[in-house]
């Protein structure tokens, strides 16, 4: 690198500046100092901005999680970063300024996975970005995408799905709407982090196949589909080395193979050493400390590390610059549209609601009903969810209470009197927090206890209202996993239910359960018992107007399950390879599932485990019932190269509008024999809204190397000859409406021999 003479040039009165003279320019001019400053971000305090007593950061919004670097003298900006998913997460009040800044809060990743609707998905994104856009905000750090593995994930409501298919495509979809804005996306968590307990550290040791067949593939479809220009790398280690210090995951894989060419930044303080992150390609270190700095740079002055790597990397950080709005001078207007956002948050709040259960048509809400008993704290406090382990600032959120009553319901008096004084007492005690409005919302990880009217006052309800609602809740956050008991109802909830259905049943009126939860949940034990049971998950700021809709059938529910939900928590396939209430400590020689996780269950994860080892589940993958029904017909399939378009027609042949999902599964030849999963899903639509008798043809397009399993003896992806694949339409994993048959062409293509496991696992085969 000829730094001295650049460094000359730089000095001069021609310095390049970023933005008009060219990256190799820009990053030719800059100082080994300078460099290492680029690569390593500003420090936590993003608001004071200032590194190693260098010139400040210039990042003026407080609550963003991380900057870079400013360089003036070459026109390079600091820009800033803020986390997402769900709602930009930044402080609502700036220093010397008396406004509160809001943002929507927007159903969980989970909920919109729900919706199998990427159009609405890229709405989500596109408005979550515009409010990045219109905060200051440059890179959003979003989506969160790592596969729901097992139910116990702390943070599996913000990530999409059991299946990298469904997770790849929600993915693309948040992305290309976020960086319609000339907001940067990130795609976190590169990868495989699929437990919170000891994070930092965890080594997740899983099989080629199963890397690149279920944790890698989403990345992959959400790179190529949706052209990110960043990804996070997550912080526990891949076989064996950190994600962030891994040549074959960030270089042969990433840059080489996927052609990757945005920038690629750690997690907050991931991986532990600066020089080995450098080297592997994870170009920017956040949120960047002083000790990471002063290594980089001894590391080069010492021949310890190449510099072309930190040039490289360099190159890489001054695109993102280059692309950020800060360096196009863009005017933020501190005013997104709120309402327009809410009304998307709404939407897809009502598009992801999953009817799990509706026992002789109980919802829609009967015309008679007027009066509602509502049971459960949170149907007064409904959990909208957060973005990471933090809350967005939203206006409000809308309970169920709320919602019910703006849509004319009128619910019980002496209910509202029993639990709005007992939450608002929790409040004061800092289980709840109200941040603006008089909703008091959940602080994250703590539910109040679940009160238990007395039988007498629930016999009184069941007399004097129409039908009982119960709403169940669960939250969570980064760093932490679910306790094994808050998969199941804690004795108190399930002490309500019997009750509250007890006193109404009698009386021949309906409970419905609404479950306001991130992820899986054990329903087999009490399912039974309430007529219907609507999944709203975490369904954002609107939750309760949105839940009000579907109640009402003003919307006619359309979410399918994007996770399948078990009927005990040992039929999980990685229930033996989980941290079950986590240990704290490490051992000598490293403690299971705490310093390292088999993922012994391989390609076996969720539905394709269930479906090819015979499993019955409780509610599967891909379920969701409708309001109205619809009837499937014509399947075809349309070769054209390697390219297959499956069409089916679908009719809606019940008396009520609605949407549908048509999943698409393939079976290989001969799956059992030849250790593939019974079948797997390939591509999946949603019909547009279908009036009673209409009908439409629904299309789906897959490759044939979508087709193909990974063989790690060869390294290739390959589908096999030896006969038919069968295509399978179906309303669920469960619920196959029709197929086909083709006889696919074999197929074999080589890539990379990476991320080989270090150690020897028993392999779950079929
Ligand atoms: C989290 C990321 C988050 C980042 C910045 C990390 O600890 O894992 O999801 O984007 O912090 O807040």
């Amino acid at each position: 690198m000829a730094m001295s003479a650049a460094a000359m040039t730089a000095c001069g009165p021609g310095k390049p500046q970023l933005g008009v003279a060219t990256i190799d320019e820009v990053a030719d001019a800059m100082t080994l100092k300078e460099k290492a400053h680029l690569v390593v971000g500003t420090g936590m305090d993003v608001h004071a901005g200032t590194q190693t007593g260098e010139s400040p950061a210039h990042t003026p919004i407080p609550g963003a999680a991380g900057a870079t670097y400013a360089i003036p003298r070459l026109g390079i900006p600091g820009i800033v970063m803020a986390d997402g998913p769900a709602g930009l997460r930044i402080n609502p009040m700036r220093e010397g300024d008396t406004a509160t800044y809001y943002c929507t809060q927007f159903p969980v990743a989970t909920a919109l996975a729900s919706t199998w609707n990427t159009d609405l998905v890229e709405q989500v994104g596109q408005a979550v970005g515009n409010e990045a856009l219109e905060y200051g905000i440059d890179v959003l750090l979003a989506p969160a995408m790592n596969i729901q593995r097992n139910p116990l994930c702390g943070r599996n409501f913000e990530y999409y799905s059991e299946d990298p298919v469904v997770t790849g495509k929600m993915a693309a979809a948040y992305v290309r709407g976020v960086q319609g804005n000339g907001v940067c996306a990130t795609l976190k968590h590169f990868a495989v982090n699929n437990q919170e307990s000891n994070r930092m550290a965890n080594d997740a040791r899983v099989s080629q196949r199963a890397l690149r067949e279920i944790y890698l593939k989403g990345f992959e479809i959400a790179l190529k589909e949706g052209k990110p220009w960043a990804v996070m790398t997550s912080y526990n280690k891949v076989n064996g080395t950190y994600a962030s210090e891994s040549v074959g995951l960030l270089t042969t894989l990433l840059r080489d193979e996927w052609k990757f060419k945005g920038t690629v930044m750690s997690g907050w303080f991931g991986g532990r050493n600066a020089v080995l992150q450098m080297e592997a390609g994870n170009d920017m270190l956040q949120p960047g400390t002083d000790g990471q700095y002063e290594t980089i740079l001894k590391a080069v002055k010492d021949k310890k590390l190449d510099e072309a790597k930190l040039d490289r990397n360099v190159r890489h950080v001054l695109e993102m610059l280059l692309r950020s709005p800060r360096l196009q001078k863009y005017k933020y207007t501190d005013s997104p549209d709120l309402n327009a956002h809410a009304a998307i948050a709404r939407r897809s709040a009502e598009e992801g609601m999953v009817l799990l259960k509706n026992d002789s048509m109980a919802l829609p809400l009967d015309s008679a009903v007027r009066k509602v008993a509502l049971f459960g704290c949170a149907s007064y406090a409904l959990v909208p969810g957060g973005s990471g382990s933090g809350t967005v600032n939203s206006l409000h959120t809308v309970s169920l209470l709320e919602g019910l009553e703006n849509a004319g319901y009128a619910v019980s008096d002496s209910l509202k009197a029993l639990y709005l004084p007992y939450l608002a007492a929790g409040q004061s005690k800092g289980r709840l927090k109200t941040l603006a409005g008089s909703v008091p919302e959940y602080d994250t990880q703590r539910l109040p206890r679940e009160l238990q009217p007395a039988m007498a006052m629930l016999e009184a309800e069941a007399d004097s209202t129409d039908m009982a609602l119960l709403t169940i809740s669960r939250t969570s956050g980064e760093s932490e996993d679910l306790d094994i008991t808050d998969f199941f109802l804690r004795r108190e909830e399930t002490q309500l239910l019997d009750s509250v259905c007890k006193a109404f049943h009698a009386v021949g009126k309906k409970v419905v359960v609404v479950l306001n939860v991130g992820g899986v949940i054990e329903t087999a034990s009490w399912k039974d018992k309430p007529d219907a049971i609507l999944c709203a998950w975490l369904p954002g700021q609107e939750g309760g107007n949105s839940l009000a809709n579907v109640l009402a059938g003003k919307s006619v529910p359309s979410g399918k399950l994007p996770v399948s939900f078990p009927l005990h928590y040992e039929d999980v396939p990685s229930a033996s390879n989980f941290p079950i209430n986590a240990m704290q400590r490490s051992t000598p020689g490293g403690k299971k599932d705490w310093d390292y996780t088999n993922y012994e269950e391989d390609i076996y994860v969720g539905y394709r485990y269930y479906d090819s080892f015979g499993y019955e589940v409780s509610y599967p993958f891909g379920h969701g019932l409708s309001y109205t029904a619809f009837e499937y017909s014509e399947p075809t399939i349309v070769a054209d190269g390697d390219k297959y378009t499956l069409a089916v027609k679908v009719k809606n042949a019940g008396h009520m509008p609605g949407k549908e999902v048509v999943q698409l599964y393939v079976s290989a030849p001969q799956a059992g024999r030849h250790n593939k999963p019974e079948k797997e899903l390939k591509a999946f639509a949603k019909t547009d809204m279908l009036q009673p008798g209409q009908t439409a043809e629904v299309k789906m397009e897959v490759r044939a190397i979508d087709l193909a399993s990974f063989n790690s003896q060869t390294s290739s992806w390959e589908v096999d000859g030896g006969g038919s694949h069968t295509f399978w339409f179906g309303a669920s994993s469960d619920d196959i409406r029709d197929s086909l048959r083709y006889d696919v062409p074999p197929l074999q293509v080589k890539v990379g021999d990476v991320l080989k496991p270090q150690t020897m696992m028993r392999l779950l085969h079929r």
